[in-house]
């Protein structure tokens, strides 16, 4: 049992369409965790920086996926949604966990170095910096549990290990100042600032791939809009790319380890799954032996049926720029007591002259 008081936190950035995979991989759990947990959902516009300096359409895409929080059912009012610039303290504890991590550690993170590709003493200093301001945003809340996709597991390792070094550096001042929360460590225990974060990674859905291409994971980058649903297509759109997704010539087998070495259909049925909320080994007890030809179409409809209403309660939240900007700024003064009360504390354990 972790010592710190359970709390949900997590983000999504403001690049690009939102697809299938932000919703079945993230979104839909940050919905589900409302129940039981405090939430916080966060647009993390400082981290879209590290991908594009310069954006259009920022503060657009900014709304946009607030009003997906929104549409998808989190409720702004119970829970805290904003965006990370508004509260400047997320930057001001990433400088601090920039000088915890390693360059090596930094180094090894595999989104690194798929982004900065070949060319890597031209990358962004803030690129190879992203996941110091990605442990500050959890951490800055002292957050528990962090629902997110499988391709964010390796940051939220590097946040665990940030937390631990911070705890360990500072643990004789974290204790003098009776700061500490009693953690098991190993064989010990010792008075630890911050928790070690747990991430969320469950379900059929924690990695939905590329409709074209089964080894791809689904991106908001990825040149082709045929390899993604997004989360503003219509009926006709989500028809069409279901219809044109990638498949092999044979029928749905009727045990999930039918599926290995078939990853598209493993894909499709997966997708399925978390649409239906169900498990893998169930769809295919309905669908064992079926064809393609009769499990598109299943899958589209029930595509449509679960993604439409999103979609329009995302237009309609959309159209209203000012419910959107009041949701965000409320919840940015939210979120911000909560940080100014973790960065007073981490300033007295470090040294930081302060108030
Ligand atoms: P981002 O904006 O790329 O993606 C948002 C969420 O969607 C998940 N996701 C997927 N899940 C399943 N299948 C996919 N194909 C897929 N693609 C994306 C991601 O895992 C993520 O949960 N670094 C984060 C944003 C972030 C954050 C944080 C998350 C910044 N600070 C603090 C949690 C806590 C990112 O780039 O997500």
């Amino acid at each position: 049992m972790s010592p710190f008081k359970p709390l949900v936190f997590s983000g999504v950035q403001p690049t690009g369409n939102l697809h299938l995979g932000n919703y079945l991989g993230a979104i839909r759990k940050f919905v589900a965790l409302q129940e039981s947990h405090d939430c916080i959902y966060c647009v993390v516009d400082l981290h879209s920086l590290t991908a594009t300096l310069v954006h259009d359409d920022l503060a657009d895409q900014t709304r946009q996926i607030t009003a997906a929080f929104l549409a998808a059912g989190i409720n702004p009012k119970a829970h805290i949604v904003f965006n990370q610039s508004r509260v400047p303290l997320h930057a001001e504890l990433a400088w601090i966990f920039n000088c915890v991590a390693r360059i090596g550690w930094m180094n090894r993170m595999t989104q690194f170095k798929d982004k900065a590709g070949k060319d890597r003493e031209n990358a962004s200093l803030g690129l190879l910096a992203y996941p110091s301001l990605m442990a500050a945003d959890i951490l800055l809340y002292r957050a528990t549990h962090v629902p997110v996709g499988d391709d964010q597991k390796q940051h939220l390792e590097l946040t665990r290990d940030i937390a631990a070094k911070f705890n360990n550096d500072f643990s004789k001042r974290i204790r003098d100042l009776g700061l500490g929360v009693e953690m098991e460590m190993g064989e010990e225990t010792v008075d630890g600032f911050f928790p070690l974060t747990e991430p969320l990674i469950e379900g059929p859905a924690t990695r939905v791939m590329s409709l074209r291409d089964g080894t791809k994971k689904m991106s908001k980058s990825d040149p082709s809009d045929l390899s993604r649903i997004n989360l503003t297509d219509d009926a006709d759109a989500i028809s069409k790319k279901i219809r044109k997704a990638k498949t092999d010539p044979e029928p749905l087998p009727g045990e999930v380890e039918g599926l290995a070495l078939r990853p598209e259909a493993e894909n499709l049925v997966g997708i399925y799954a978390a649409l239906a909320e169900t498990s893998r080994e169930s769809v295919l007890s309905e669908f064992a032996g079926a064809q393609f030809s009769t499990f598109k179409p299943a899958l589209a409809d029930l595509a449509v049926e679960k993604l439409g209403p999103v979609a329009s309660e995302m237009r309609r939240i959309m159209a209203d720029r000012r419910y959107v900007d009041t949701v965000l700024k409320d919840g940015g003064e939210r979120a911000g007591a909560i940080a100014e009360t973790t960065m007073k504390s981490v300033r007295r354990i470090i040294g930081l002259i302060g108030d």
